[in-house]
């Protein structure tokens, strides 16, 4: 029995292996939990027909914190048939349990901090020290969609649209609407949260991501928020720029960036833009964060095809619960996992495949857990 109570999530594929490598650094880091497994992701859905069961949803309700590894997803028509036999023609329908969770938890910060560790051969340039906020749970991903379009919203859609018509001719199956729905209490906050960390961790500088001038309702107010905000934080230099132009301006000039605040689907762009150039996949982590939980997970996928292998890079989900120890206020162990991986990476005599290695996941996770 531990001081914290940590919800295990390990899912599909790679994440149970990721888990399993992020475990042993927190045991060898000392900390004291008391863990509870949950089921989520596509072996749970074929085997049950519920990626997100109950059972799993009420331990994060216990939990002071969760890890997750990552899940297999697959198209409607897929996840259908590979249901277990008893179980199809009930009408089951997948759903994004990743998703349902940020909604279900109201996880509206998702943290992204992207760092070049010195020495890590795929870092797109040295010194590379990025922190993104995305707001987790409004905007095009709200889920509010037609496909096809009833009658009374293209009615609506009609109305509303002055120059754009091609739509109006058409029936309502040949095509399809997604809603970006961004709420002034949803955008105050997840800037209100940037500008906190910004202050925090002694960060100078914010830029406001958007593309106000075209998508002018939705982002305007965004951006409005945002700026609202930043009043309150006279010491954090604030600037904004669109979502097109950062992607060019990142890759070009990253040091004039610090902080960047971002709505759901931009935040979700960039994001892999930035963790792209600390080092990939095997670099990205993350943290699902609401006033009650926080879930933290490596950013990739369940990757399929190194499953089982003892193959991938661990480094992101041991990066991730470094972010779950900074929440829960084990600073102390969490500076020192820090430290552990950076001089991992500096002495580069463990380097996983994605790294121009050789080393498995399990030897790195060692190497991490040798130095903490
Ligand atoms: P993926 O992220 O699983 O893997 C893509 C490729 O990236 C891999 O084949 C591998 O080359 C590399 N990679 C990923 N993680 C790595 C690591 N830790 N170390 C080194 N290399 C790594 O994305 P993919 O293949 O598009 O999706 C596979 C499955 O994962 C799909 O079912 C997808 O829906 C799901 N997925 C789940 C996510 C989650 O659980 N958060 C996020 C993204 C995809
Ligand atoms: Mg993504």
């Amino acid at each position: 029995m531990g001081k914290h109570k940590i919800g295990w999530l390990p899912g599909d594929g790679i994440g149970v292996e990721v888990c399993a490598a992020a475990r042993v650094v927190l045991d060898r880091l000392g900390f004291e939990a008391e863990y509870v497994e949950g089921d989520i992701g596509w072996e749970c859905w074929r085997r049950e027909g519920d990626a997100f069961p109950e059972r799993t949803i009420d331990l994060l309700k216990s939990v002071d914190a969760a890890m997750f590894g990552a899940i297999t997803s697959k198209p409607v028509k897929a996840a259908e048939a590979e249901l277990a036999p008893g179980l199809q023609g009930k009408g089951l329908v997948y759903r994004s349990p990743i998703v349902r969770m940020r909604q279900l938890f109201d996880l509206y910060v998702c943290l992204r901090p992207c760092k070049a560790y010195p020495g890590n051969p795929i870092n797109f340039k040295e010194g590379i020290d990025l922190v993104v906020f995305r707001e987790n749970t409004e905007d095009l991903y709200a889920g509010v969609e037609f496909n096809p379009v009833p009658e009374e919203v293209a009615e609506t859609l009609g109305q509303a649209s002055k120059s754009f018509a091609p739509f109006k001719k058409l029936a309502g199956d040949e095509y399809a609407v997604s809603c970006k729905i961004n709420t002034r209490a949803g955008s105050e906050r997840i800037a209100r949260a940037a500008f906190e960390f910004a202050r925090e961790h002694g960060r100078k500088k914010l830029t406001i991501v958007h593309k106000a001038n075209v998508v002018r309702a939705t982002d305007g107010l965004f951006l409005e928020e945002a700026k609202a905000v930043a009043k309150d934080f006279p010491d954090i230099a604030v600037n904004d720029a669109n979502i097109d132009a950062i992607c060019m301006w990142l890759l070009k000039n990253p040091f004039d960036y610090d902080v960047l605040v971002a709505p759901n689907l931009y935040g979700d762009i960039i994001s892999d833009l930035c963790a792209q150039m600390v080092g990939g996949l095997g670099f990205g982590c993350s943290g699902n964060i609401g006033a009650q939980l926080g879930v933290f997970e490596p950013t990739h996928g369940s990757a399929p095809k190194y499953a089982g292998q003892n193959k991938v890079n661990p480094l992101a989900t041991i990066l991730a619960a470094k972010m779950m120890l900074d929440w829960l206020g084990e600073a102390d162990m969490a500076s020192r996992l820090e430290a552990a991986v950076a001089a991992v990476i500096a002495e580069g005599a463990v380097r996983t495949y994605d790294m121009g290695g050789i080393a498995t996941t399990m030897d790195m996770a060692e190497a991490v857990a040798a130095k903490v």
